[in-house]
């Protein structure tokens, strides 16, 4: 191939790259080469998605055999602890490692007490998904809002969330889930010292073993929307700004990320994922710990209704998602769509 030594350095690197105007060979880069065929796709793919990378949330109520559809999200349900339980086989049974539970209590109270009752709703469900499928293994979100009846993340005095009186209970409720056989704790409140309170708790209750998956960059988020229906925990006054982190900073994302890991924080989580994939490179680029990232409710909801209008397709769209989720850095995804893609990966 010639070149025309008049040819302007473009690009600036030099002579070989880039397309020459006035060469009628056309450019010497060609990077479709490597799009031409499924195969060749398969064998320089950067990013591969399996079941094994997702975890499936769960929302557990009381009573006997509830399947309650939950509206705001189209294929979730609320699961009493006997039909979780051959839930939980199936996830197990699709090759999907984890589900993580979220609990609605009998009754909520100022304090949350439901959250540490050993006969609590997570609690319950914790041992009946261990009895179902000992290998799943089972993180339970440490949070008070789906418990107290102003619905905040912590105890309220005067007005606001009191985040030192906040981490002994804390503690308290991550010790109730290691003693039901909770594999993993994942703290969710953004109080500030959560992980080293719940790690000091559980290390004196014997439970030295149990990993902290922490909800570090936890944004105040609107696409929290559907599961907060899900969960029945909107504040009843106010919001979560004064606790979870503004959607405009990514610096504070850090901060918070590299706190929890001084604190003894196993794996780190980012939440939401999608508007948050910068957080999410940042992270990975910054810390070597594992990185969890949530596809939250909002996200799940709004590729739904698009589906059901017919503007979207639903697996085309959920799995490009949960791809790109993981090419930005996580190496584990909550989603929704946990059973929905293990499926849809295994078809291929
Ligand atoms: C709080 C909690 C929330 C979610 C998970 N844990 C909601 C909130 O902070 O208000 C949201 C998950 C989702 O939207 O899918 N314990």
């Amino acid at each position: 191939m010639t070149r025309s030594p008049t040819a302007p350095p473009f690009p600036a690197a030099g002579a070989r790259r880039g397309p020459d105007p006035a060469d009628d060979a056309g450019p010497v880069d060609r990077p479709r080469r490597l799009r031409r065929t499924a195969a060749i796709r398969a064998l320089v793919r950067e990013t591969t998605l399996a079941p094994d990378d997702l975890i499936c949330p769960l929302f557990v109520v009381h009573g006997q055999g509830v399947r309650r559809a939950i509206g705001a999200m189209p294929g979730q349900h609320h699961l009493s602890v006997d039909v979780l339980a051959g839930e939980a086989e199936a996830i197990a049974a699709a090759g999907i490692p984890a589900v993580i539970l979220f609990g609605l209590p009998a009754a909520k109270d100022a304090e949350g007490r439901e959250s540490f009752d050993p006969d609590g709703i997570v609690q319950r469900a914790v041992r009946a998904v261990k009895r179902a499928a000992p290998g799943l293994a089972v993180i339970t979100d440490v949070c008070l809002c789906e418990y107290t009846d102003h619905g905040h993340c912590g105890l309220v005095a005067g007005g606001e969330v009191d985040n030192d009186a906040t981490l002994g209970v804390l503690g308290r409720v991550a010790v109730s889930h290691a003693e039901a056989g909770a594999d993993v704790v994942a703290p969710s409140g953004m109080m500030d010292g959560m992980v080293a309170a719940i790690r000091a708790d559980l290390d004196d209750a014997g439970f030295k073993q149990v990993p902290i998956l922490s909800y570090a960059a936890k944004y105040a988020s609107h696409f929290y929307g559907p599961f907060r229906e899900a969960a029945d925990s909107p504040p009843q006054f106010g919001d979560r700004r004064g606790y979870q982190m503004d959607p405009a900073n990514a610096r504070e994302a850090l901060r918070e990320m590299a706190l929890d890991v001084d604190e003894g924080a196993d794996i780190l989580m980012v939440k939401p994922a999608l508007p948050y994939l910068d957080i999410l490179r940042a992270a990975r680029d910054a810390f070597d710990v594992p990185l969890a990232a949530y596809n939250v409710s909002g996200e799940y909801a709004m590729i739904k209704a698009a589906a059901a209008a017919g503007w979207l397709d639903e697996r085309a769209c959920a799995l490009e998602s949960l791809t790109a989720i993981k090419r930005a850095g996580a190496d584990m995804i909550l989603t929704y769509w946990a059973r929905d893609a293990a499926r849809w990966l295994r078809e291929g």
